[in-house]
């Protein structure tokens, strides 16, 4: 639409259609900040975003789910401890072809913060924020978020059946599945939806999350952005279908599960969950060569073979 008044205008060129681009990217933030307490002493020395989920670091699942929805620009938010960790364990991310920068949550203060932390990243683009505990995988994941991300014109959530919805943010819906409210851990559920920790929002986002106050567990909640997003503007709910796996592994049974669960796939499929580099060829954002040669100071082990054995396009047609 923009694109078409640049024409009409008769002030197309090159410069102002890449401009239009840009400002509509959406960029991605991953929260991985947070003391880990729920996972103590396994957490005392690393933070509980790197602990492994079967055969990778817990931020592989997520960063690859980014990258899968083709963000290219991704803010790490970590804990001042483990900034250097998650420094040694994905770089920059030019060996994935994308962006990676990180910034310190000092005191984990909520996951709305995280939009603060982010402002100057952001710079008024619209985003994805993911919590880097948060695991997502199969039926047709990828193509809903991205055909999300794409339809998103305030505020995006995903809902997923959970038999405990007490734990999490559970959204209550009308008969056409339209949104009525968000509640934080409700002790009697409206529904059996739980919002999962992933969330799409317009360039809005940080100018609300300036309007939160800390609820009574001290900490700037996510579901009260998204209920401001309900009264101001529209929150839109995607449900997933039972064959889409979410986990919250915050707790040791919960990563436990994942694991469990990514084993089990991973041996019935021979693919890979959450694999950085498959996402990154997959999308196109980098080579298969040029992902080869990054391997290839790799550890000659059972993942290198799979990245290496890897037959880009091929596989996923
Ligand atoms: C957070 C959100 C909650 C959401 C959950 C998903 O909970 O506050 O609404 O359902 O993530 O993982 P927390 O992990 O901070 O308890």
């Amino acid at each position: 639409m923009l694109t078409f008044v640049f024409i009409q205008s008769g002030h197309l060129n090159s410069k102002s259609v890449l401009y239009y681009f840009c400002i509509m990217k959406h960029k991605g933030i991953i929260l991985a900040g947070g003391a880990g307490t729920r996972l103590y002493p396994a957490s005392l020395p690393i933070s509980k975003i790197l602990l492994p989920v079967y055969d990778k670091p817990m931020i592989y699942y997520p960063l690859s789910v980014l990258i899968s929805a083709g963000i290219d620009e991704i803010l790490i938010i970590t804990n001042k401890r483990d900034e250097e960790n998650f420094k040694y364990t994905l770089g920059d991310g030019s060996k994935f072809g994308v962006k990676i920068q990180y910034k310190i949550q000092q005191i984990p203060k909520g996951v709305a913060e995280s939009l603060l932390i982010a402002e100057d990243f952001l710079q008024n683009h619209p985003l994805v924020l993911i919590l880097g505990d948060n695991i997502f995988y199969g039926g047709n994941f990828n193509k809903i978020l991205k055909k999300a991300i794409t339809d998103n014109k305030y505020a995006t959530i995903f809902g997923c059946y959970s038999k405990t919805p007490q734990k999490f943010g559970v959204i209550e819906l009308d008969e056409y599945g339209n949104v009525i409210s968000i509640e934080e851990k409700p002790k009697k559920p409206k529904s059996n939806y739980a919002v999962s920790g992933l969330y799409i929002y317009n360039n809005d986002a940080v100018r609300l999350a300036k309007q939160l106050v800390p609820s009574v567990r001290g900490e700037l909640e996510i579901t009260d952005l998204n209920n401001l997003y309900l009264n101001l503007f529209e929150l839109k709910a995607v449900l997933f279908e039972k064959d889409i796996f979410w986990q919250d592994t915050g707790t040791f049974d919960s990563m436990l599960e994942a694991a469990l669960f990514i084993k089990n796939e991973e041996c019935k499929t021979g693919q890979k969950i959450g694999c950085i580099e498959e996402a990154a060829i997959k999308t196109g954002f980098i080579s298969q060569e040029k992902c080869f040669e990054n391997i290839s100071i790799y550890p000659k082990n059972q993942y290198y073979d799979y990245v290496y054995q890897f037959e880009g396009d091929k596989k996923y047609v």
